[in-house]
């Protein structure tokens, strides 16, 4: 449960021009979000994906190819040296402990990354010092080429880091900027966590602290992907243990490994080579590609658990596509099953997390924004994610559903520009500087 300093919902009186960062665990996105006061947005994205040596290199390493990524994006986007810096902010969808809304201390990484030298550090210096390093480097190319492209870089990148923010916490600022009745901010991408807004009383990390008001609200960042890291409470299956084992961090994330996009693949293949091995599924098939780590990915699992008529046929062609094995009719019948128990397992699991924070807070109503592209490409997984908190919260049939889930597309990246917003400017700006 960590404490993001970001003090409310915002008003919608937030506009101007920002910049975010959005460091995830498949890609890193930088964009830039204008907002108009009490109205729209545009935004400006550029992806980039994150090459698996930057995954497991060195923090310089790392953040030189952020701040590589960061120049390109205002090489192309803008045409002349501006004057002012403009504000940014890093949504960094890791759990942080933020001494202030501007610092992130890294506590460990999730989602299978395992960078060198970032855990234990404040990310703002290091991406600050790797600004740096590249601000130098062109400032000799333009010394001897005079290349007019090194202009923007000759002027250091005009940046100023206001926030570090949790992907939940700016998919939760978005939702609520449009919607006041969204209560939590959630993901279910590679990784799975949620935030929402508690009162300054109720939080002993901070309670007594002269300058917050005790009914101020803060956000948090529950980053209960991590539940259960004692094993204690959730029904693991020798799957999870062989999961956990094959990870880059062994006993930790216990609840995300169980539910997440970057697990929920791994999950099945562990499955399927088993029942292989045991002679039950694919006789006679060869498993080489089914024996590779990560061949099988969360979008394998929304490709068939969908609910059109002659998708059998289509599962057969990416059986064949992906692992290389041509099932029989009832040996895809049975795939589809199991695809379908690991789906909803996700989805039961995923419900309990949203449920937990609803019953702490005793909401009978709230809605959900989430952000995520398996909560965007997974058709089933919302419905069958509304039908377990149905059964949690003990609805009567036919009751209308009072716990809802909407997405909330960008929501992490759109949010982390409306907290550098919130942090420049506005009446909040004092609290946000804790
Ligand atoms: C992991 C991270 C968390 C993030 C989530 C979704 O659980 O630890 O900070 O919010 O993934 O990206």
């Amino acid at each position: 449960m960590n404490v993001t300093w970001v003090m409310g919902p915002p008003t919608g009186e937030e506009h101007g021009r920002y910049l975010a960062l959005d460091l995830g665990g498949t890609n890193l996105r930088v964009c830039e979000v204008s907002f108009e006061a009490f109205s729209d947005f545009e935004v400006l994205i550029n992806k980039n994906p994150l090459p698996e040596e930057v995954k497991h290199g060195t923090a310089e390493e790392l953040w030189d190819y952020v701040a590589e990524c960061l120049q390109r994006f205002l090489h192309e986007h803008h045409t002349g040296p501006s004057e002012k810096k403009v504000p940014l902010a890093i949504a960094f969808s890791y759990p942080v402990t933020q001494s202030s809304l501007r610092s992130g201390i890294l506590q460990r990484w999730t989602k299978g990354l395992d960078v060198k030298g970032v855990e234990g550090h404040d990310i703002v210096p290091q991406l600050e010092a790797a600004i740096g390093r590249k601000v130098g480097a062109h400032l000799e190319v333009f010394c001897t080429r005079e290349e007019p492209s090194a202009l923007i870089s000759l002027q250091g990148l005009p940046i100023d880091i206001v926030a570090v923010v949790n992907d939940t916490v700016g998919t939760l600022i978005t939702a609520a900027r449009q919607d006041p009745e969204v209560k939590i901010g959630s993901i279910f991408g590679t990784g799975c966590n949620a935030a929402y807004f508690e009162e300054a009383s109720r939080i002993p990390k901070i309670h007594g602290r002269s300058n917050i008001p005790d009914d101020a609200l803060v956000a948090i960042n529950a980053e209960y992907g991590a539940f259960d890291d004692e094993r204690k409470v959730l029904p693991c299956t020798r799957f999870d243990d062989m999961i956990d084992q094959s990870s880059a961090r062994p006993g930790q994330q216990t609840y995300e490994k169980m539910v997440s996009g970057l697990y929920l693949g791994e999950i099945l293949r562990m499955v399927f080579l088993d029942l292989h091995e045991s002679g039950a599924l694919f006789q006679g098939a060869d498993p080489t590609l089914l024996r590779q780590q990560n061949v099988i990915d969360a979008s394998f699992l929304s490709a068939i658990d969908l609910d059109v008529p002659g998708s059998v046929q289509e599962m057969g062609r990416l059986f064949k596509q992906k692992l290389g094995i041509e099932p029989s009719l009832p040996e895809l019948r049975i795939c589809r099953q199991l695809v379908e128990m690991v789906g909803i397992r996700a989805a039961r699991l995923y419900a309990c997390g949203i449920a937990a924070i609803c019953k702490k807070n005793n909401w009978s109503t709230c809605r959900v924004a989430v952000d995520g592209a398996v909560f965007e490409n997974y058709t089933n997984f919302r419905k069958r994610t509304m039908a377990a908190l149905g059964e949690i919260f003990d609805w009567p049939p036919e009751t209308e559903t009072r716990i809802t889930l909407q997405h909330c597309k960008e929501g992490s990246e759109i949010g982390s520009a409306l907290i550098a917003a919130l942090a420049s400017e506005g009446p909040r700006r004092h609290l946000l500087q804790t």
